[in-house]
């Protein structure tokens, strides 16, 4: 990730002999690789840019651009109430442009199994060449190609986590594929189709721990003696629904008398 003296983004993949072309300028890989991250070069223009291995923050919205990705936002809390951890095996579905695929592999680590379901041939490939490119080898990954709400064949997973328009319709699958305990997350961005997923879990009766929630957030700005919220923010993106799968056994949630 190259930042310019306004921190403008500018990303790109450092390849022997080729050199990086920043707004006509040239940079020599040479002159990068070996260096510590955070360290300033300088274009063929003299202009100069800092250089860092991207975070996820300022990887995923310079990634190649099919599909809607997920904001860094929301990704923070859709790993914590999806409550993700070392070695958890997960079932996402669509992969988009990887973005939320990239999170879910790192919190899983090595010893974890993300398998990801898309519908979209065109899609799952250039995904796979943007994690391939910008997160490198990913052996405990599989794509699979296919409607999850028809092909999901997994069983005894940890989690589910569907980013696509219908979830209701993943429910009885996800339901399979979940081990007792195990959550299904759904992000969506409207309050119709949460309205929609809410009413057929609880239809459903087989999952409990229901909550909805969005997050709002708000950058400042730091400037001499002016510090105040910025001007303008991301207002909505859209909305977590997470839910816990009941016991084999039980075929309804529990109500007071
Ligand atoms: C909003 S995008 C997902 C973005 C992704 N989470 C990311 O971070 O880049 C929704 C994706 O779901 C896929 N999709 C929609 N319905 C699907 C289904 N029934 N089964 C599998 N994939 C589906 C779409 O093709 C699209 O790529």
């Amino acid at each position: 990730m190259f930042l310019d003296r306004k921190e403008r983004e500018y990303l790109a993949r450092l390849e022997p002999g080729r050199p990086i072309s920043i707004r006509g300028g040239k940079i020599a890989v040479a002159d990068i690789v070996g260096r510590e991250e955070g360290t300033a070069v300088r274009s063929s223009f003299n202009e100069p840019f800092l250089v860092f291995r991207p975070s996820l923050p300022q990887l995923i919205p310079n990634l190649p651009r099919s599909a809607q990705v997920i904001y860094p936002k929301d990704i923070g809390p859709i790993l914590i109430w999806a409550d993700l951890f070392p070695g958890a095996r997960v079932v996402e579905a669509g992969v988009g442009v990887g973005a939320l695929s990239m999170a879910l592999l790192r919190a899983i680590g090595d010893d974890g199994q993300l398998i990801s379901y898309e519908i979209r041939e065109d899609f799952a490939e250039l995904a796979q060449k943007s994690v391939a490119r910008y997160f490198g080898p990913t052996p405990n990954w599989t794509v699979k190609i296919g409607d999850v709400a028809a092909e999901l064949a997994e069983t005894g997973v940890d989690r589910v986590v569907l980013d696509l328009p219908e979830p209701w319709q993943v429910i009885d699958a996800a339901w399979k594929a979940l081990r007792p305990g195990g959550i299904l997350l759904c992000y969506l961005p409207t309050v119709l189709q949460i309205k929609t997923l809410v009413d057929a879990l609880r239809d459903y009766n087989r999952f409990a721990c229901i909550e909805t929630s969005e997050s709002l957030m708000r950058f400042w700005h730091f400037k001499g003696m002016s510090a105040r919220p910025q001007h303008r923010m991301v207002a909505h993106t859209g909305f977590i629904t997470s839910a816990r799968r009941l016991a084999d056994d039980q075929k309804d949630i529990p109500r007071a008398p």
